[in-house]
């Protein structure tokens, strides 16, 4: 069985479908059941279904009522990855992108977010959820703020500055298959798998990030960097470590 396939229930929508697929350079799905995941391209963006469970497809969309709600005062002010951007920043680079959760709360707080993500495929499904965001009142300001590139963190690192570098990489579980790990992050976990580079992004941060970084980091996980942060914030299950340049 093949991991993903491309695919369409829209006959008007084939040639976007076929497009996506050399773009993403994943096959068009015929037979369904060949594939763990399809991709399907539909008239209002991008879908990622499980054909092998009874899980909901996986689309962004930032206009979903329980992400909207956190990203105004007084919601947004209380996210502890808001409260760690300290004071005097204007700039971000969020070096993982992943579902674009992140990115999107700190220009929702009106910092200029950069994010980079290395998969197409997430890549592919947050542009998709930000090109509908832009089209809605009552996110557009927030999308127009993101620019996203796609490409390695540690490659694009070398031509990019901002005030706060974000980190916030995938981390092996401490069990696996843990009840606990929520349907969006074994979904990313099936397709990108483990970041098993995150020291060196780490250490490239440091050097580009005018104020701060800021990684994202399970409560059970070692620090990425030999030496201690500036300081920690501790939650239930995440903390932050917090670099400070200047
Ligand atoms: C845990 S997820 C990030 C979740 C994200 N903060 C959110 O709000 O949805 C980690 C993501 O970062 C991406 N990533 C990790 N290291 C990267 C690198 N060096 N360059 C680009 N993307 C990277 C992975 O592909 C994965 O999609």
């Amino acid at each position: 069985m093949q991991l993903i396939g491309v695919s369409t229930e829209q006959p008007e929508l084939q040639l976007q479908t076929q497009a996506l697929s050399l773009q993403l350079t994943i096959p068009m799905a015929q037979e369904s059941e060949q594939y763990q995941y399809l991709l399907r391209v539909t008239s209002t963006g991008l879908a990622l279904h499980s054909t092998q469970t009874s899980m909901s497809p996986l689309l962004i969309d930032f206009l979903d009522p329980n992400f909207l709600r956190r990203l105004f005062p007084p919601a947004l002010n209380a996210e502890t990855l808001i409260k760690m951007t300290g004071k005097k920043a204007n700039t971000v680079i969020d070096t993982t992108l992943g579902l674009g959760r992140d990115s999107f709360l700190l220009a929702a707080k009106g910092f200029q977010v950069t994010a980079f993500e290395r998969s197409p495929i997430l890549f592919a499904l947050v542009n998709s959820g930000l090109q509908h965001a832009l089209t809605q009142t009552v996110t557009c300001d927030i999308a127009k703020r993101i620019q996203l590139i796609q490409g390695s963190a540690i490659e694009l690192l070398n031509q990019h500055h901002a005030d706060i570098i974000y980190l916030d990489p995938m981390h092996p579980p401490r069990k696996k298959k843990s009840a606990l790990v929520k349907k969006e992050m074994r979904i990313i976990r099936d397709l990108v798998g483990d970041d098993t580079d995150s020291k060196q992004l780490l250490s490239l941060a440091r050097q580009q990030a005018k104020k701060r970084v800021i990684v994202k980091l399970p409560m059970y996980a070692d620090y990425l960097s030999d030496d201690k942060p500036s300081f920690s914030n501790e939650g239930k299950t995440t903390r932050f470590d917090i670099y400070c340049i200047t």
